[in-house]
């Protein structure tokens, strides 16, 4: 029998009234945590480890919210009471490295048999993936998917109550709960879903399968949370989503995503946006006007190529061709000069020839981005692309992989260091991991800088004249 269910929600409650309910379902689980610190004779410790996107990561700080309300302490080692993997599958490699991470912990849980392990995310929707749980990895506690996340507190208490593994997977819901405890990672910048799921179904993706259809929050909800994370010290924000070009579409009220964005602008003491990422098909005109005129929205565009072959990128169901896709880079760039573009490559997609790949060096060298993710087209079970016949040969691969990886690094290498002498705004983000005397921050477009200073700067926005351009990092003096 499979484990999916093909449920949208278990009651007939509303998002507010589920909102209420979790609540609930955290007090009783604050009695459960409390029963096994006693157990193991100190305050529980918890680690939630992402392994994929930044709404995976975003998903894993709605984890920690919980975790934080009912009495963990979290860490962000594995050898904690509570280990979670939020795991992601967009290829293979994902995958296994979950499995290889899970031998590891059943290790830890010889040592320590209180120890609880659960896990959630994207690989969870698969059936295939829980069936080999089922079978070879039972000293697993909870398994949970992506439709039913925001039931954690719930789904805690019923880990605590059984001795069995629980599995609670959904086929999909409609619904989206507002107002959960969120434990940030940082505290002066911010993930924020607009939408979940996605509709584009392209050919090698799995995303639309464990992530489900597309759905976008309400305008107001969204503004409603961006106030609060700014009172509480947040300025910038990274609006999220599989494809924000397409935000509001199918809302009540429709309303645009570059609308959404001129609402955000609005909202005092919010300093930065940043939203990713954008469909090129879906990227309108409005929304690039939106940009051009915006004191907040940030100098970067992650722009997803794919490929660069119009033939290819009909096989992916992408719809644009690789002249749409470079007359949108042009008009982008006539717009907003500034701009950095950055783009996710595929490589070794069913049937690419070596004169595919060319077409894609060559949109590489006239886009000109700053950087790019390539990335070994991995066969992805129930998808279209993984049944076409003509899988490409891993040495042809690899081949073309290394010659789009070199022209990816010639043209990223070339755009570096164009700011050098100029003096730009700096959000400060951390000290830095080598050096204690540097601080590091990134620039309005992404690129990272270098810079002396303290940690008390960390946070806040500075001005700071780049000196230097390393590789792809700056270093940088700030201004009185
Ligand atoms: N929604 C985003 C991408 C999400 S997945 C978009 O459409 O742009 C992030 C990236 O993973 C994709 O852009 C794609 O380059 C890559 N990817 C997705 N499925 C893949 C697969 N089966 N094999 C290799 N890379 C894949
Ligand atoms: Fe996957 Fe395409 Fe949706 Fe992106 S837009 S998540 S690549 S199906
Ligand atoms: Fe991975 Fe799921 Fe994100 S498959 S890339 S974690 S949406």
């Amino acid at each position: 029998m499979s484990d999916i269910k093909y449920q949208i929600t278990n009651n007939n409650l509303t998002s507010e009234e589920e909102t209420k309910l979790q609540y609930e379902y955290i007090e009783k689980a604050k009695i459960k945590v409390n029963e096994y610190a006693a157990l193991i004779g100190h305050k529980p410790t918890c680690c939630v480890t992402t392994f994929g996107c930044q709404m995976n990561a975003r998903d894993s700080e709605k984890l920690a919210g919980i975790l934080e309300l009912t009495g963990f302490e979290l860490i962000d080692s594995e050898h904690a009471d509570f280990v979670i993997y939020n795991t992601c599958t967009v290829r293979d490699n994902a995958n296994q490295r979950v499995y290889g991470r899970l031998g590891y912990l059943h290790n830890l849980k010889k040592k320590n048999p209180n120890m609880k392990i659960a896990l959630c995310g994207c690989m969870m929707q698969e059936d295939t993936v829980i069936t080999k749980l089922k079978k070879s990895y039972s000293f697993v506690n909870l398994i949970f998917g992506t439709h039913n996340i925001y039931k954690f507190a719930e789904l805690l208490v019923r880990m605590f109550e059984s001795e069995r593994m629980i599995i609670d997977i959904w086929d999909g819901t409609d619904r989206i709960v507002e107002d959960l405890p969120v434990e940030r990672k940082y505290p002066f910048k911010s993930g924020i879903n607009i939408m979940f799921g996605c509709n584009n179904f392209c050919s090698y993706c799995i995303v639309p399968y464990v992530r489900g259809r597309e759905r976008s929050r309400n305008p107001e909800d969204i503004i409603k949370e961006i106030e609060n994370l700014v009172k509480d010290g947040v300025v910038e924000v990274m609006l999220l989503g599989q494809n924000v070009n397409s935000y509001g579409k199918n809302l009540e009220k429709p309303i645009s995503f570059a609308e959404l964005l001129r609402r955000i602008e609005k909202i005092d003491g919010l300093k930065r946006i940043r939203f990713m990422t954008s469909h090129p098909k879906d990227l309108s005109d409005e929304l690039i006007e939106v940009m051009r005129d915006s004191k907040k929205i940030c100098r970067h565009l992650h722009l997803p190529v794919q490929s660069g072959s119009t033939r290819i990128l009909k096989e992916m169901n992408r719809r644009y061709t690789k002249e749409d896709y470079l007359n949108l880079v042009d008009k982008i760039r006539k717009n907003i000069p500034d701009i950095s573009l950055t783009t996710d490559i595929i490589v070794g997609f069913p049937g690419e020839t070596k004169e595919d790949v060319d077409e894609t060096i060559d949109v590489i060298k006239k886009a000109g981005y700053d950087n790019a993710f390539t990335f070994i087209y991995s066969k992805r079970t129930g998808t279209p692309a993984a049944a076409m016949a003509n899988q490409v040969p891993e040495e042809e691969v690899k081949y073309n992989f290394n010659r789009v990886l070199e022209e990816v690094q010639n043209i990223a290498h070339e755009r570096a260091g164009r700011l050098v002498g100029q003096v730009e705004e700096v959000l400060i983000e951390e000290l830095n991991e080598q050096d204690e005397t540097l601080i590091t921050g990134k620039l309005s477009n992404s690129t990272t800088v270098h810079l002396k200073g303290g940690k008390e700067l960390i946070g806040s926005i500075i001005k700071v004249k780049l000196t230097e351009c390393k590789g792809f990092y700056y270093f940088g003096e700030i201004v009185e």
